[in-house]
């Protein structure tokens, strides 16, 4: 794509770019929108840093994707319940979103986008790390494929390695809702195609993967763990870096992410917004 509106340079060489000269507290027109969104298919997150915002402001950007959908599991902000805020203390170990998953992925329709916009940033670590799961879907022989093919597996919310909902009801920072959702889970294709690109990904959310349709958590435990770790590996992936006033934008029908750990003793605040979609995964 030949882009005349925005620059973009690439983050890593599976995904990922960086997008500057456009202010996103401003009203964008079309063409430059119509360039943010392509640069969103292309490198299926994208990254733009020192950008001065409000929640209107992040709200209004937002929309232009599509509806926002708050997060069953945490109340949202009292003035903008669209919003939650991912707060980590400089008291506190554990951290949210810290195991691979596509968000809300154990829901009928998962969100087609998750926005964070950096509030407050450690001074170093707090990077967010994605996989880009079209190649995690490419780089599988052909038997493989053929293998998962039309085959549904179940996403829960419940379930006990996902870090996510465990770090909520762990931490005293968020007021946890829904809890009546916990055990919420959907099946969807393991291997989706992308409604807009029409390309193939594999559809791995690691924290909230139960099993195969008709099959036991045993029985689907061994090929699951295989394709857990095929889709994260490091080739695949790509680190977002954080500073205050960074704002990214990730396509969750195509990735999967993780929060990094690795600022004990250090604060990081960032505000989420997720961008709803009404269509199932297919
Ligand atoms: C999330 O999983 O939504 C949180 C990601 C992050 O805080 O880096």
């Amino acid at each position: 794509m030949n882009y005349k509106k925005i620059s973009v340079s690439h983050i890593s060489g599976a995904m990922g770019a960086e997008i500057s000269g456009v202010d996103l507290s401003q009203r964008l027109d079309n063409k430059t929108f119509d360039e943010i969104h392509q640069a969103l298919l292309e490198h299926l997150v994208i990254v733009f840093h020192d950008q001065t915002m409000n929640p209107d402001e992040c709200k209004m950007f937002a929309r232009k994707f599509g509806s926002l959908e708050p997060y069953p599991f945490v109340e949202g902000l009292s003035d903008h319940p669209e919003i939650f805020e991912i707060r980590k203390e400089p008291d506190e170990k554990r951290n949210f979103g810290g195991k691979w998953h596509s968000d809300m992925s154990f829901t009928n329709t998962p969100p087609m986008g998750t926005m964070l916009y950096a509030l407050e940033v450690p001074s170093k670590g707090g990077d967010t790390m994605l996989t880009n799961l079209y190649l995690a879907y490419e780089a599988l022989s052909d038997g493989m494929k053929k293998l998962l093919m039309g085959k549904n597996a179940e996403y829960s919310a419940a379930l006990k390695h996902s870090g996510g909902r465990a770090a909520i009801m762990n931490s005293t920072r968020f007021d946890v809702a829904n809890l009546d959702r916990a055990e919420e889970a959907s099946l969807h294709p393991i291997v989706r195609t992308h409604p807009q690109t029409g390309r193939k990904a594999l559809y791995i959310s690691s924290g909230h993967l139960a099993k195969f349709e008709n099959m036991t958590s045993e029985e689907s435990k061994p090929l699951l763990d295989f394709l857990r770790e095929h889709a994260s590996q490091p080739d695949f992936t790509c680190r977002v870096q954080y500073r205050k006033g960074t704002l990214v934008l990730w396509d969750n029908r195509c990735t999967q992410h993780r929060a990094l750990n690795d600022y004990h003793g250090e604060r990081r605040v960032m505000h989420r917004l997720t961008i709803g979609s009404n269509e199932r995964p297919q």
